[in-house]
């Protein structure tokens, strides 16, 4: 359990919200769940689930959907594969698929019934979290950071308390929520708003809400009332800026840097990162992405 001051809740719990049906990367997800394709060698869930433990995050909520049961079954035993593997004498393979199950009972599935937004979908957790804070974790935005993002932002929450967001600098806040920030003490932010999608004129400033929030659960009481905004959908945005009224906010500014697998380009992007990062395989990757370059450019 993390080390709190006495009036802070501690944070235990994260809610991934995997309903999505990945529609910016199709055809790759028409029979796959968006959170299962692969980033370099492992499903890109796999890096945000480990983002979750390196922050102590003991119980992890998957707000799934229709279609999304590989999700389940990755993260439960393989009988049948381990049982081959282990006769074959692949030991070493066995224990790197053990090695990411969790004990039993920590991982909850519950179900959105219907699209209707982000914040419906994190709504759909209340009876799981129950009454303690939690993070929210978008699985479609990979943070390669160190320490990671979740356990910089849980640092600023032990300080702070209340609630508080990552967020990033972008070139393009008009596909983001934005905050409208007011002073900062080194990465830690004071904002007077947030807006879902502005036009790019509008946006209050260039830092997007990087997809990695610690929230109080008195946000589940104004989601239920929440009504739609930006795309017609039930937004978490809109419902945090009304919990602001009420209680504290603050965005940290992480170090790293955010991966947004959420379209074709940006899945590339990190694909080609996270095998770069690699501590096994980066040197030969780099090598293998140069000679890939050079031929292309000379066709
Ligand atoms: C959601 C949030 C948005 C955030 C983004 C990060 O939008 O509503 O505030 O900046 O995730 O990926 P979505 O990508 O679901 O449209």
């Amino acid at each position: 359990m993390n080390s709190v001051t006495a009036t802070q809740r501690p944070l235990r719990k994260a809610v991934l919200p995997v309903a999505g049906f990945g529609t910016r990367v199709l055809p790759a997800t028409k029979a796959i769940p968006k959170e299962m394709l692969p980033v370099f060698d492992r499903p890109a869930i796999q890096y945000v689930v480990d983002e979750a433990l390196a922050a102590g995050i003991e119980h992890i909520v998957f707000v799934t959907g229709r279609n999304k049961g590989a999700i389940e079954d990755y993260f439960d035993h393989a009988y049948e594969l381990e049982l081959t593997l282990a006769q074959k004498n692949k030991n070493a393979l066995v224990d790197e698929l053990k090695s990411f199950l969790r004990p039993a009972g920590s991982m909850s599935f519950v179900r959105q019934q219907a699209a209707l937004g982000l914040g419906h979908a994190v709504w759909c957790a209340r009876d799981i979290i129950g009454d303690e804070p939690f993070a929210v974790m978008l699985p479609d935005m990979l943070m390669m950071a160190k320490p990671s993002c979740l356990a910089q932002m849980v640092e600023a929450y032990n300080k702070v308390g209340g609630n508080v967001i990552a967020v990033e600098p972008t070139d393009t806040p008009e596909q983001y929520g934005v905050i409208a920030p007011v002073s900062r003490d080194g990465r830690l932010i004071k904002m007077k708003g947030m807006v879902e999608k502005p036009k790019r004129e509008d946006a209050p400033s260039n830092l997007f809400i990087s997809g990695r929030y610690i929230l109080q659960p008195e946000i589940f009481e104004l989601l239920a009332s929440q009504s739609p905004g930006a795309g017609n959908e039930i937004q978490l945005t809109d419902s945090m800026v009304r919990l602001m009224e009420t209680q504290s906010f603050h965005a940290l500014e992480y170090e790293g840097r955010t991966y947004d697998c959420g379209d074709k380009i940006g899945y590339l992007r990190a694909n080609a990162a996270y095998a770069l990062a690699s501590e096994e395989f980066g040197d030969k990757a780099a090598a293998t992405l140069q000679a890939a370059l050079a031929t292309a450019s000379r066709s």
